[in-house]
């Protein structure tokens, strides 16, 4: 009878150890991602990038917030990461300015922010923890040495004659449109017969691109080159470029940022002449990044993305392993 005791006891208590072994699951580090919008096929391709990296991790939880363009969106929905107690942010910012206060509120409840692609502008740079993505003003630097390069092979600019550039820059404020005119600008400042004739947002955008070449078009009929801050307002171009009957890639040279697929297509094509890449498959770094600062480990302050660059020479090879 004393041994029938002693197993029922046993087993209670081994009952009671394994239903809590089995509420205790092992705690998921929950992140939220805000993203800006979906304006470009780069953009799509990025937040697939991350998405597909926090989904193949099961102790990951991405909150994913699609801010449509909209920085009052995206302030919003870091206070609400910080509502929910997140374990990290991951950020992605519309612009460079205005995110201060909203950095402040999450460094004082202690969640870290992780900048992805694109930075801010704050006087206190610990209000972010790192930022990861391309250097844009290096792809503004590559698009104009590219430039400079392919004119001279073609015999088109003898240093003398004047080149008429016109510019497609990307959202007004943003880090990619500031730092990819900076970029430009060093180049063409080597350049006494290059002229910057015209020089408008497209928002980075397909439509806004065409709508904004249409008018360069209209308004200048001596237009050699477009440099466009990426390849969906290059694509756009092309459009209206063609409807005003000109052959793009040849009466008007053009240079596009991002390397995505559409712009491979133009290039091979003829209609593009050439393509400075700037990755958006940020979500295996974007993963790691994370999981480094779960297990206690220090990230750099800059996790910079390697990229090269694509033009009627190498084009065609490439498009098939192009993954976005
Ligand atoms: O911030 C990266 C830029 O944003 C890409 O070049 C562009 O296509 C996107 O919309």
């Amino acid at each position: 009878m004393k041994n029938w005791g002693k197993i029922l006891a046993l087993v209670v208590v081994a009952m009671m150890a394994f239903s809590a072994a089995a509420i205790a699951a092992p705690k998921t580090c929950d992140v939220g991602f805000s993203q800006i919008g979906s304006e470009s096929e780069w953009r799509t391709a990025d937040t697939i990038s991350v998405q597909n990296a926090f989904n193949e991790d099961p102790s990951m939880i991405l909150i994913y917030s699609d801010a449509q363009q909209k920085q009052e969106n995206q302030i919003k929905a870091v206070r609400s990461f910080i509502t929910r107690k997140v374990d990290c942010i991951l950020f992605t910012a519309l612009v460079e300015t205005g995110y201060g206060p909203v950095l402040q509120e999450a460094k004082n409840a202690k969640i870290p922010v992780v900048m992805i692609d694109r930075d801010v502008q704050v006087a206190d740079r610990g209000l972010r923890l790192t930022i990861m993505g391309s250097d844009f003003v290096k792809e503004g630097e590559k698009a104009g040495t590219w430039l400079a390069d392919y004119l001279k092979k073609q015999g088109i600019d003898n240093g003398s004659k004047q080149i008429n550039i016109v510019e497609l820059q990307g959202t007004t404020g943003s880090a990619p449109a500031i730092e990819r005119k900076t970029g430009f600008a060093t180049i063409m400042a080597k350049h006494s017969n290059w002229k910057l004739s015209r020089s408008q947002t497209g928002n980075f955008t397909s439509s806004e691109g065409k709508a904004v070449m249409e008018a360069f078009l209209k308004a200048d009929k001596n237009i050699q080159v477009l440099y466009a801050h990426n390849d969906q307002m290059a694509l756009g171009a092309i459009q209206a470029i063609k409807e005003a009957g000109l052959k793009p890639g040849k009466d008007i040279i053009i240079v596009g940022v991002d390397a995505v697929k559409g712009a491979f297509e133009a290039m091979v094509a003829g209609e593009m002449n050439a393509s400075i890449e700037c990755s958006p498959l940020l979500g295996p770094q974007a993963v790691q990044a994370v999981r480094d600062l779960r297990d206690g480990k220090k990230l750099p302050a800059r996790i910079w993305t390697i990229e090269g660059i694509y033009d009627e020479t190498n084009a065609a090879a490439a498009l098939p392993s192009r993954q976005y």
